[in-house]
């Protein structure tokens, strides 16, 4: 099965990702966690993504699409994937279809006036990448996973989430209606405890 996740910055896409990953098994492909990594160990890809990235814009279409374009091309995509941050773009939707059909698509839908709270208060693990909010945290600062250190991500900060949702607004939004079209797009009420969202997934995926 082939599985986009849409949403806007701080929908839960990748809290969500990691639990869909591991029950359909499903390779969970993040180009934000692909361009963080690069960032990281300063390839040239991370050297370009850095300054985008950090003003929450979107790096350029074609070192997008083609990195995702490689990574599906890997053996664990053979039987289907899990996207997560792309397509962020007509551009992008147009490109992936002409390599690879999508499924579903599922839009976890969040309204955009609870988003800045919960990306102010993400705190992120530096080993294996889960997700989590302060507020739920109870002052822990490692991971419940694995141990590792928590940190706050660069862009979770109120300027650059402020430009990330204005991004998603006007080139992200518009690929609700494109998959609508499609007949593969699946709504999913991201209001909630996570649990409860993941199990919304579940019954629509059925
Ligand atoms: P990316 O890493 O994709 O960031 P994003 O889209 O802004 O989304 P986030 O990762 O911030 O949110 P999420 O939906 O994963 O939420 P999460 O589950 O963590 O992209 C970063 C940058 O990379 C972009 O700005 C761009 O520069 C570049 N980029 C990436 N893809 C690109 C592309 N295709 N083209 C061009 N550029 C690209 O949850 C958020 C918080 O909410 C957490 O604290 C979590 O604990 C909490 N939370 C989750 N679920 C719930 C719930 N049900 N109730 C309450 N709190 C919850
Ligand atoms: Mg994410
Ligand atoms: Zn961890």
């Amino acid at each position: 099965m082939n599985i986009i996740l849409l949403g806007a910055p701080g929908a839960g896409k990748g809290t969500q990702a990691t639990k869909i990953s591991e029950k359909y098994r499903l390779p969970h492909i993040s180009t934000g966690d692909i361009f963080r990594d690069n960032i990281k160990r300063q390839t040239p890809v991370g050297l370009l993504a850095k300054s985008y990235t950090d003003n929450g814009k979107l790096v350029p279409d074609e070192v997008t699409c083609e990195i995702v374009k490689g990574r599906l091309e890997a053996d664990d995509c053979k039987n289907g994937y899990l996207l997560d941050g792309f397509p962020r773009n007509l551009f992008q939707a147009e490109t992936l279809e002409s390599f690879s059909k999508a499924d579903a698509v599922l839009n976890i839908d969040v309204d955009l006036s609870l988003l800045m709270a919960r990306l102010c208060g993400r705190r992120v693990c530096k080993d294996c990448g889960e997700s989590y909010h302060v507020d739920f945290l109870g002052g822990k600062t490692v991971c419940e996973r694995c141990g590792g250190e928590l940190y706050q991500r660069k862009d979770d900060n109120e300027e650059t989430v402020g430009n990330r949702l204005k991004v998603y607004s006007e080139q992200t939004a518009p690929l609700i209606a494109y998959y609508s079209e499609r007949n593969v797009l699946l709504n999913i009420d991201g209001v909630g405890a996570i649990d409860e969202v993941f199990a919304r997934i579940v019954a629509a995926l059925k």
